[in-house]
Order: structure tokens, then C-alpha cells, then sequence
């Protein structure tokens, strides 16, 4: 069987389109996910979608992708700036993780500065709300070589 893109998602994502919509924009995370299935299918890839709030669920998944996934698309949310398991989880990985985020958190507070998943992450995509998931999917597809 073909395997998937993984698109994880981490805590506080689920309330997209309500959530500091000044920071995030409105677009809920169904649009995300829609946005990405349309790409992927397009793009001739197979796709997962999770969110989680739980930071043992993300590793979990990412585990799921290190052994069954072509590739992983992360928005870890705040566990971006703290999480030393997300960071070990990555380092374990050899398939290309791109690190996600709507915000350019370059641009906010400081402690947003520092990114775990960044220092593992093959590469980083932020600041263009929902198309920095469809630029991630897009960089992905051409580090896989998918046709795009
Ligand atoms: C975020 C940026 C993080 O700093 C923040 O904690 C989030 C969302 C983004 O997508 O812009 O939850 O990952």
C-alpha cells in the first residue's frame, strides 16, 4: 500500500476560525484539512489528518509515521517551543518532517523564538496562515519527487 503524508496537529489547533482570529486568520482546521486533501489528491498523494491536544498522542503519531508514513506535515503548536520528546521523536526519523505554523512566530513574543521541532525539521514553513500548510505540502511532494 502506498504510503501517506501524515498532517499532525497540536494543542489548540481544533479552535481554528474562533481562536485570536487576528493572529490565526478564520479558516477552521476542516478548511485546513480540505485545503490539504485537494492538494494531496492533485498531487497524487495519500493523506492523514489528526489534531490532538496531548503531546503523547503527537509522539504516538509520529511514531505511526517513522514506521508507515512517506513524510509529516507539523503544526505543534505551542509544544513547538517546548517539547524535548517532540524534538527526540523527530531525531529518531528518517523521512522528511516539515514544521508548520499559520503565524511567523519569528514575529511574536520571544518566547515563540525558539523552536524544538524547527532544530529537528527538515525544513520550516510559517507566517501564511492556511497556505503554509499547502507550501509544506508542496515542498514535501518535491522532496519526495511526487509529480508537482
Ligand atoms: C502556531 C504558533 C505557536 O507559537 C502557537 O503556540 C500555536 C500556533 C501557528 O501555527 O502559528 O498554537 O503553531
Amino acid at each position: 500500500m502506498e504510503k501517506a503524508i501524515f498532517v499532525l496537529n497540536g494543542p489548540n489547533l481544533n479552535l481554528l476560525g474562533t481562536r485570536e482570529p487576528e493572529i490565526y486568520g478564520t479558516d477552521t482546521l476542516a478548511d485546513v484539512e480540505a485545503a490539504c486533501t485537494a492538494l494531496a489528491t492533485s498531487l497524487g498523494m495519500k493523506l492523514v489528518f489528526r489534531q490532538s491536544n496531548s503531546e503523547g498522542q503527537l509522539i504516538d503519531w509520529l511514531q505511526e509515521a517513522r514506521d508507515h508514513g512517506a513524510g509529516v506535515l507539523l503544526n505543534a503548536g505551542a509544544l513547538t517551543h517546548t517539547s524535548l520528546a517532540i524534538y527526540d521523536a523527530i531525531k529518531a526519523m528518517t523521512i522528511p518532517v516539515i514544521e508548520v505554523h499559520l503565524s511567523n512566530p519569528l514575529r511574536r513574543e520571544a518566547f515563540r523564538h525558539h523552536s524544538y521541532v524547527g532544530m529537528a525539521a527538515t525544513g520550516t514553513i510559517a507566517g501564511f496562515g492556511l497556505h503554509s500548510y499547502v507550501l509544506g505540502l508542496e515542498a514535501l511532494a518535491k522532496k519526495l519527487s511526487v509529480k508537482s
